[in-house]
């Protein structure tokens, strides 16, 4: 059975704001009978201020007290401040959901996104979290960007939907992003290295140097640059603190090198310029 916080007990019977608010100045649904869990936000506005909000769900007790929770949060929000709500602060709002019901605080969150969309027309602008992270959400139950998704296979290794899951906690819910992660794995995945032409493995290695290798050099104000590929054999140039740091052999076995394997080729073998 799964734990639930006493804040989320307390909701589930003691529900807040039940109930519909005439002429409310927008309305917003989210979810669908069919999948269980239904909710319908109303809110009313004045100067820019939530004065009132009420819902009405059908759903799971998670549903229930994350909407009651949720309406709490909006009175005396402005509507910027409401944009900014996030399903995760829905959550920890009640301090904490279970993984299988953070879809409960999506749903509270995708309620409120409509019901403001439905208030501000086009004035509605971007969206906040994707404006923060400068990077699409995926997963939304649990906040993993896109950029999270291509860390956890670029440098950790991440291989299948499990591997990213074990990393990230993405698709540990509802699974309504894990159509999109195996998107992101297919791209981004290391492919057989027999698969690729010279061509595309000069391009591929580039792409490791630019995207993994030189930032973590660029740390210590040093870095390399890609001079030649010959068959297996990656020629570098290094520039900047490591052209005359005393450790530049074994940063390039060390470091350059195994990660070259990792991400390309296996086979791959880097000497200097
Ligand atoms: S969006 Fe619900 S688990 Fe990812």
């Amino acid at each position: 059975m799964w734990e639930y916080s006493d804040k989320v007990k307390e909701h589930f019977k003691n529900p807040k704001n039940v109930g519909e608010i005439e002429n409310a100045d927008c309305i917003g649904e989210a979810g669908a009978l069919s999948c269980g869990d239904k909710l319908k936000l109303y809110l009313k506005i004045e100067n820019n201020v939530i004065k009132d909000a009420k819902f009405q769900t059908f759903g799971c007790g998670s549903a229930v007290a994350a909407s009651s929770v949720l309406t709490e949060m909006l009175i005396g929000k402005t509507v910027e401040e409401a944009k900014k709500i996030t399903n995760k602060q829905i959550a920890d709002e009640l301090d904490g959901l279970p993984p299988e019901k953070m879809h409960c605080s999506v749903m509270g969150r995708e309620a409120l996104e409509d019901a403001l969309k439905n208030y501000l027309g086009e004035d509605w602008g971007e969206l906040e979290d994707d404006k923060e992270t400068e990077s699409p959400i995926i997963c939304h139950c649990f906040q993993v960007s896109e950029k999270d998704i291509i860390d956890a296979i670029e440098n950790k290794n991440a291989k299948t939907l499990d591997d990213i899951t074990k990393l990230t906690s993405a698709a540990l819910a509802c699974g309504r992003c894990k159509e999109n992660i195996e998107k992101i794995l297919k791209k981004y995945t290391k492919k057989d290295p027999a698969a690729l032409s010279p061509v595309q493995k000069i391009i591929k290695i580039n792409n490791v140097v630019e995207t993994v290798i030189n930032p973590e050099l660029n740390k210590d104000f040093g870095g390399i640059e890609l001079v030649d590929v010959q068959n297996n054999n990656v020629i570098v140039k290094l520039t900047g603190h490591c052209s005359t740091c005393n450790n530049a052999k074994l940063t390039l076995k060390n470091f350059v090198e195994t990660k070259l394997k990792e991400l390309v080729d296996d086979q791959l073998i880097v000497s200097e310029e």
